[in-house]
């Protein structure tokens, strides 16, 4: 009998096509908001599931999977799972990392160009059929080349968004928990800075950081109100590594310049303040979404969900200590 597997969300066909290859596969091709107890209901004879970043893998999840023994997140980002959970079940999780890596970066430096030349804002003002003559101080901007760029999560992605930044001649510098060794940090360009120095520091911060306890409001008030006031926010990371309130007020009392947000706490809901300040460009959490790299995520994930159903050892396990349970 062919093993079964849950794909939570509509994927590309030549995903569906390559999974029937190896399993019986339940798809969601109308994209169906399913909700926590229909994901259970599905996954009660399931082997492997295939999800989004917005499925919520916990503990009650897995008390009616009794069969599952991997999680395949199409994501490089992991926190919509318990990974503790998984792991005391002997459940493997992955995910996407690298892939996404350069359309990621591209996108950071997408929101933190729009926002800097107000390029969405001017866009919408066209729109209303506002413009009626040239003006010598319309949509003034700030400058982007030769200005100090922040980075705080320097991985793959923060190494991504810093090499780009060399064409425009900015001084880098970062932190991490960890310092990156020096060989790397030559290569990238960046110097290592505490956070709070970074903070004060920076005229564009970006923060590329995973979602975790440790981060939950790394940027908050008490941080907002370190930055520059003409200093601007790109958020790329995930939503609750800012503190939205926080954010807006910031925005609303000019304590910071503007900010470029991909991301937001419980999205898709935004906080009002985000749509009612002008200071902001907003995206729907499309920081790796090019046809090419959504592919290569969703064929990642496959690939990871077959390995581990096949012989128990996938590229990309997040959690390692499940197979040696
Ligand atoms: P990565 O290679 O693991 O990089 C994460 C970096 O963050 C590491 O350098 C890590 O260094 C640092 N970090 C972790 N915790 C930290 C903390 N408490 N304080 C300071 N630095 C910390 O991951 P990645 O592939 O670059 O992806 C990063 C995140 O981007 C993902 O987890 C995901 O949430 C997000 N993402 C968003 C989109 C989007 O569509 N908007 C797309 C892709 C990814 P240390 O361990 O030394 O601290
Ligand atoms: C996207 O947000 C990801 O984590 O891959």
């Amino acid at each position: 009998m062919k093993q079964k597997v849950l794909v939570t969300r509509d994927v590309f066909d030549e995903v569906i096509a390559y999974l029937l290859n190896h399993f019986d596969v339940i798809a969601n091709p109308e994209d169906d908001a399913w909700d926590q107890e229909t994901i259970a209901g599905k996954l009660a004879d399931c082997d492997g599931v295939m999800t989004s970043l917005t499925d919520r893998v916990d503990a009650e999840l897995l008390a009616h999977a009794p069969r599952l023994k991997v999680v395949s997140n199409i994501a490089v980002g992991y926190n919509n799972i318990d990974i503790a959970a998984c792991t005391a079940r002997g459940v493997m999780v992955t995910n996407t990392p690298g892939v996404l890596t350069e359309s990621t970066a591209d996108f950071a430096w997408a929101l933190l160009l729009a926002t800097a030349r107000r390029i969405t804002e001017a866009e919408a003002w066209l729109r209303r059929g506002e413009w009626t003559r040239w003006q010598l101080k319309q949509f003034l901007g700030v400058d982007v080349h030769g200005a100090n760029l922040g980075i705080l999560g320097m991985g793959r992605i923060g190494q991504a968004i810093a090499k780009r930044a060399r064409g425009f001649n900015m001084t880098i510098r970062y932190h991490n928990r960890g310092r990156l060794p020096p060989d790397t940090e030559q290569a990238i360009g960046a110097a290592y800075d505490e956070r709070d120095a970074l903070l004060e520091w920076a005229d564009f911060l970006i923060l590329s950081v995973p979602y975790s306890r440790e981060t939950h409001h790394l940027i908050g008030r008490e941080e907002l109100w370190k930055m520059k006031s003409s200093a601007i926010l790109v958020n790329i990371a995930r939503g609750g590594v800012v503190d939205d309130a926080a954010l807006v007020e910031a925005l609303e009392t000019r304590r910071i310049l503007a900010a470029g947000l991909d991301v937001y706490e419980n999205e898709p809901m935004l906080h009002p303040g985000l749509v009612r300040v002008s200071n902001v460009v907003l995206s729907p959490h499309i920081g790796s979404s090019t046809r090419s790299t959504r592919l290569a995520m969703a064929m990642m994930a496959a690939r990871n969900l077959v390995a581990a159903l096949t012989s128990g050892s996938p590229e990309n396990l997040v959690n390692p200590e499940s197979v040696e349970r």
